[in-house]
């Protein structure tokens, strides 16, 4: 049995209803949010699990009200010019994925800042998507691997599941074993396609700013009891993993 993930994903839903319940503005419930995200860094550096893959703003959300937007774009700014000091203590390193064209110029500059700062952490190696979609990210490593071969580099019969996981944001990761979303929805909503295809799924009724350490520790024990057969026999897949 694989007791422990190497790499979680979490969708992290519920902010919005968490400050409704509260009778707050739904940035109330976005800023509250931070506290899990805290706690979950901290956790998973403590279990010594090796990537934590956050999704935090999907391309789809750039769709929401003007104001909520600038307000979680602010959010960001400020929780990684706040939290990069204690996450380089923790030797996390912090990495950005999705789509930085349509980012300000100034949170560009902010995260690669950060970036750069924690490159060489050995620690957690933590990934915040932002303006992410898995569609996207399938698109623009098959556009990359298309201009490769275009100019020569690369021929289209070299091109296999390596090769292609390669040219995702997440490329030299492992595959997340674990996605985890809260919220009570039971949907991927175009979070890492590519990279969750074997992954166990874990859904929790619980709001978002109220996702703690006894919820993740029942989200692993779920983990723990799971059968990974990545399409083998039950005999077959006891065999591979060994004694
Ligand atoms: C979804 O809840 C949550 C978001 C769109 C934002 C999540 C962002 C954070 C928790 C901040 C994290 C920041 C960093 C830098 C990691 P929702 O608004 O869809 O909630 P609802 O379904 O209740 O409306």
């Amino acid at each position: 049995m694989d007791s422990a993930p190497r790499h979680i994903a979490i969708t992290m839903d519920g902010n919005g209803r968490w400050a409704a319940a509260r009778g707050l503005p739904r940035s109330a419930g976005h800023k509250a949010g931070l506290t899990p995200v805290r706690l979950c860094v901290e956790e998973c550096s403590r279990l010594g699990v090796e990537a934590l893959t956050l999704f935090a703003f999907s391309s789809e959300n750039w769709s929401r009200p003007a104001e909520e937007v600038a307000s979680l774009m602010g959010l960001f700014f400020e929780a990684v010019e706040r939290e990069i000091a204690e996450l380089h203590r923790q030797q996390v390193r912090v990495r950005f994925i999705g789509n930085r064209q349509r980012l300000s110029v100034r949170l560009r500059a902010q995260i690669a800042a950060a970036e750069r700062h924690t490159a060489d952490n050995a620690g957690l190696k933590l990934q915040v998507a932002v303006s992410y979609g898995g569609r996207w990210d399938i698109v623009q490593a098959a556009r990359r691997l298309a201009a490769q071969c275009a100019s020569g580099a690369l021929r289209p019969t070299d091109i296999d599941e390596d090769r292609f996981a390669a040219a995702l944001e997440l490329g030299g990761l492992p595959d997340a074993d674990l996605l985890i979303r809260t919220g009570g929805e039971r949907r991927i909503s175009n979070f890492l396609l590519w990279n969750i295809a074997y992954a166990e799924l874990y859904f929790s009724d619980r709001l978002w700013p109220d996702f703690g350490k006894e919820e993740l520790a029942d989200a692993l024990e779920f983990f723990a009891g799971r059968e990974r057969r990545f399409g083998l026999t039950t005999g077959q897949a006891m065999k591979a993993r060994g004694p």
